[in-house]
């Protein structure tokens, strides 16, 4: 790296002979010019480190603002002055001036502003160096939160994020690791591993997986703190012996390892290899940095299905307990694919369609409430009978209250029986007053019960039931297609023959999982 620049402005030959003396004392590169063009051209092309400057008439306020203009603003100005000056001289200079001396110059004095000076620019660098890491952080962190749904999140592309964060981007750059590894111990004294190296990062490509015996070295570090970091110097041995320490499938990856930094976390390793100089503590505390708000959101992402999972076989197990067909929920599973279906077919928002999916098998919740034997009778109901499944919509909507998750099952659960012609039941709405949700429901429904044998008729077969559903059954009392959301029927129309597979595959007994 090259040596810093002390610049010298000035006409007195004794003090410029004892200020380039010191400055080459201590290792310094030296300009001196007593001419402020020369000096400006300098510092077109430098930043130096210290300027000494003198005051004669030509140096006054008028060429210092000048040259502080020309310059860097971290530059300091050192102002030599005769000892006679007088105080209000200097402090019209002030603006412009870090440090006075007087002539004569003594080397030492000289000396000892060029040592301050290079303190105080190291030290700048070191807070201008940490505040581009705490920028990079801050801005990996805020991409991160910000672009990671836990209900949906990509694990994938959260973990080729961070890789991309931690890993080196450019050859010179020496502060940061070639090669990142991400272990879980998968239960049978090995690790599951994604490896990434910074071209696999840089070129935005997933991690090579692999998985390695329980490293000695890990665990041997593990014990010794979570945190931890080291050197093929560090322990007195060989490079060839801190080799040994990995497996070779790694070594094949990372190309031969001259440090590392990791921490334990999360049931895992989290290991940066091959840093550009020795790996220090400050390392692992940046890994840490990087990697901990990530694993929160994982945690946090793994927790949510979970809770989703147990949610979900919840309603189901409602959904059962409810169903009168005694088919083990295969009614049930197939409503929320044809439901899907529709949804699907009007292009409404996934959300939507992942909410109305798992709704839709709860629409008949209400039917717990029905006596026992009515639902099963094997023949037509009578009018008082009809009355009482009248009621099961608003039993069921009433289960159903109170919970946000649920507000699209209990809307389904009192609007699945509404007619677009306002026949039907529980409210008579007619036309857009029934809910979207319960429109869908309403025709999936019906689809289903057609293509269901009952005690007192068969089965329908698709064309028959769709025919049905589309043109009416003939009977004044029956399915007529003005029942219907007419967009829902169109949307039906033109997918009717999925239903058929969904039929088809599903069966009409067997359990249809809940996705
Ligand atoms: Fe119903
Ligand atoms: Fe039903």
């Amino acid at each position: 790296m090259k040596k810093p620049r002390i610049a010298i402005l000035s006409t007195n030959s004794a003090d410029c002979q004892c200020i380039t003396e010191a400055a080459l004392s201590l290792g310094f590169r030296v300009t001196v010019t007593s001419e402020v063009s020369e000096l400006l051209s300098v510092l077109e092309k430098e930043t130096p480190l210290l300027l000494f400057c003198d005051s004669v008439p030509a140096n006054g306020g008028g060429t210092l603002r000048t040259i502080a203009n020309a310059w860097d603003r971290s530059a300091s100005i050192v102002l030599v002055v005769p000892p006679d000056i007088k105080p209000g001289h200097l402090k019209a200079l002030k603006p412009w001036v870090h440090d006075y001396l007087t002539t004569p110059v003594l080397r030492e004095a000289a000396a000892v502003r060029m040592r301050h000076a290079l303190q105080a620019k190291t030290l700048e660098q070191a807070a201008g160096k940490a505040e581009k890491t705490l920028r990079g952080w801050v801005a990996g962190w805020e991409s991160a939160i910000s672009s990671y749904d836990p209900a949906t999140g990509d694990r994938a592309v959260m973990v080729r994020d961070l890789a991309r964060m931690i890993l080196r981007q450019d050859a010179g750059d020496l502060d940061r690791p070639a090669c990142l590894m991400l272990a879980r111990a998968n239960g049978m004294n090995g690790l599951d591993c994604e490896v990434f190296t910074a071209s696999q990062a840089k070129e935005a490509n997933g991690p090579v997986r692999i998985t390695l015996p329980e490293m000695a070295l890990f665990l041997r570090m593990k014990a010794e703190s979570r945190l931890f970091h080291a050197n093929y110097f560090d322990r007195g041995g060989t490079f060839r012996d801190f080799q040994s320490l990995f497996p070779p499938e790694l070594l094949r990856l990372s190309g031969e390892v001259h440090n590392l930094a990791g921490l334990a976390v999360d049931g895992g390793y989290v290991v940066a290899l091959n840093f550009g100089r020795p790996a220090c503590a400050e390392d692992v505390l940046r890994l840490k940095g990087h990697t901990l708000p990530r694993i929160l959101l994982e945690t946090t992402s793994r927790s949510l299905h979970n809770l989703s999972d147990a949610f979900l076989v919840t309603i189901r197990a409602l959904a059962i307990a409810a169903d009168s067909q005694g088919d083990n929920g295969a009614h049930i599973g197939r409503m929320n694919r044809y439901a899907e279906t529709l949804a699907q077919g009007m292009s409404m928002p996934d959300r939507f369609v992942r909410d109305l999916s798992y709704s839709a098998q709860l629409h008949d919740v209400g039917k717990m409430f029905m006596p026992s034997g009515l639902l099963e009778k094997p023949f037509r109901l009578t009018s008082d009978e009809y009355d009482i499944i009248r009621q099961h919509p608003a039993l069921g909507a009433g289960v159903l209250e109170g919970s946000g998750v649920l507000r699209v099952a209990r809307t389904i659960a009192l609007t699945h029986h509404e007619c677009w012609d306002g026949s039907g039941y529980p409210a008579g709405l007619a036309g857009n007053a029934i809910p979207i949700e319960g429109a869908i429901s309403k025709v999936a429904d019906v689809y289903d019960a057609l293509r269901t044998p009952r005690a007192y008729r068969p089965a329908f077969s698709h064309d028959d039931a769709r025919r049905i559903i589309l043109d009416g059954d003939g009977d004044a009392g029956g399915t007529q297609p003005n029942h219907f959301n007419p967009e829902v029927l169109r949307v039906f129309r033109n997918n009717a023959d999925r239903f058929d597979e969904i039929c088809d595959r599903a069966g009409l007994s067997a359990p249809v999982q809940v996705q």
